[in-house]
């Protein structure tokens, strides 16, 4: 595996390898729900290039940019053992140099829930992975379904600004309990961990309500009451999993999502009703 910090060197170093090139950009601090998008670009592509950045652009003031899990050297084993041919692992410096300014601003489909929540989030998202598009120049970018309100963002930010990359979205990976494989899973302590299925589980109640035919206002409630202490609600609702307007019951591409805190520890999901 060829490793490249600066974007002039990985240019030169992505430019011999052959085509169609697949790329995964990750925060790092890498797990099987990362590992399954290289593994399938592996499969599917000629090449492979990952990128891992802890981009301080969609990180607020009070989150925890600083304290975000950082294991380069055994991230590095991990892709070097899974075919990858290239990776790109920027500093700040590189990506933001001073007097950086151009923001990406996603628009209304990341205005909402994750938008709602964590301010200017969706548009550091969207402004990274611009950037880090340009720089690597893929056929084909693998995101993750975990993360379901950023991957229709991404998907929205291709469309609209004609970037010249085809977008795959893949199934979430899971522990064996259900739990949506996070790099901030590593944050709960063992009550946490031991509540934090609940949230799948209340989505997956939620999911079977709906395909049976009951509205949201009635399937959410009931659902709400599944996630016992020490986990507390951020949101739960039924959206549109490609525009994330609103559903008030089951309807073709329904989506259920849930952000829930476990502790300081924030973890998102989601399930698919129908698709
Ligand atoms: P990160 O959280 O490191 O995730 C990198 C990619 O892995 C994302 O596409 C995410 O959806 C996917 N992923 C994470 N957990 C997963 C799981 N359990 N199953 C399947 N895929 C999973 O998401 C980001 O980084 C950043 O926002 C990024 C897109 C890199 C921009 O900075």
């Amino acid at each position: 595996m060829l490793a490249a910090q600066t974007a002039a060197s990985a240019r030169d170093l992505l430019a011999a390898l052959s085509r169609p090139l697949g790329f995964v950009p990750t925060m790092g601090a890498l797990h099987a729900g990362h590992m399954a998008l290289v593994e399938t670009a592996r499969a599917r592509c000629a090449s492979v290039a990952v990128s891992i950045f802890v981009n301080p652009l969609q990180f607020g003031p009070s989150e925890d940019f600083e304290r975000y899990p950082r294991s380069l050297d055994a991230d590095r084993k991990l892709l070097d053992a899974a075919g990858t041919d290239v990776l790109f692992a920027p500093t700040v410096e590189e990506m933001f140099p001073l007097g950086f300014s151009t923001r990406v601003d996603p628009g209304a489909v990341g205005a909402s829930y994750e938008g709602a929540q964590r301010a200017g989030h969706f548009v550091g998202v969207a402004t990274v992975v611009t950037k880090l598009l340009h720089v690597v120049r893929p056929d084909v970018l693998y995101i993750g379904q975990k993360d379901a309100q950023q991957a229709a963002m991404l998907r929205h930010v291709v469309r609209d600004l004609a970037l010249d990359v085809r977008v795959e979205t893949l199934p979430t990976v899971r522990e064996s309990d259900g739990l949506a494989r996070s790099s901030r899973n590593a944050y709960l302590n063992e009550r946490e961990r031991d509540a934090a299925p609940l949230l799948y589980r209340a989505l997956c109640a939620l999911r079977d309500a709906l395909a049976a035919g009951e509205l949201k206002e009635r399937a959410t409630q009931h659902a709400r009451e599944i996630l016992g202490a020490p986990g507390q609600w951020d949101y739960v609702d039924v959206v549109d999993g490609d525009t994330f307007e609103p559903l008030e019951r089951n309807a073709p591409r329904a989506l259920v999502i849930g952000a829930a805190r476990f502790g300081t520890t924030r973890l998102l999901d989601n399930v698919w009703v129908s698709r």
